[in-house]
């Protein structure tokens, strides 16, 4: 079985991640989205969470699985027997530091990195910009899951009380 990884903070999931999973879905047998746990980092969701909006996402599609991991992404990829990660690309300013990574992993691991090219629809999206305009009151139809919004609108307002 040929399995990739979509690793990622997701917080949250947005559309865009939706569309890399997908289509990653489409050339892979199976595709498992793997939440970082990130202590040192602070999220609007817990991990948790964003593993409860993931499944509910992925739910139509019974190849994608969804799954988090501490430490070294490589390490994940070894204990999985996975031998591919896929990330999106978004513009040119993404590339750089993704390159950088990809390299690197295949360095310590010799796992491949397979870049998907985002869909223009959705190229300018990101988790940090979504939970910003969430938080003052702008609309984010469109750019999440429709269960992933309304628990993000629900998340800002019990911060502001
Ligand atoms: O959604 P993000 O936060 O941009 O995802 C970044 C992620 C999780 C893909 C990256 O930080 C990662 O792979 N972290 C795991 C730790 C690791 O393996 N670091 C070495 C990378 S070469």
């Amino acid at each position: 079985m040929r399995k990739a990884v979509c690793p990622g903070s997701y917080d949250p999931v947005t559309n865009g991640h939706l569309d890399v999973f997908v289509r990653a879905a489409a050339v892979f047998d199976q595709v498992v989205v793997a939440v970082l746990i990130n202590k040192t980092k602070s999220s609007l969701f817990t991990v948790d969470e964003r593993i409860e909006m993931l499944r509910e996402v992925v739910a139509p599609y019974p190849n994608v699985v969804v799954d988090s991991f501490h430490g070294l992404l490589v390490d994940y990829c070894k204990t999985n027997d996975i031998p591919a990660i896929v990330k999106g690309l978004r513009a040119v300013s993404d590339f750089d530091y993704e390159l950088q990574m990809a390299q690197m992993n295949h360095r310590l691991a010799g796992v491949e990195t397979f870049f998907i090219s985002t869909n223009p629809l959705y190229s300018y999206l990101s988790s940090s910009l979504i939970k910003e305009i969430a938080t003052y009151g702008g609309d984010i139809t469109g750019l999440t899951p429709e269960s992933v919004r309304t628990r993000l609108y629900e998340r800002v307002a019990e911060r502001e009380h």
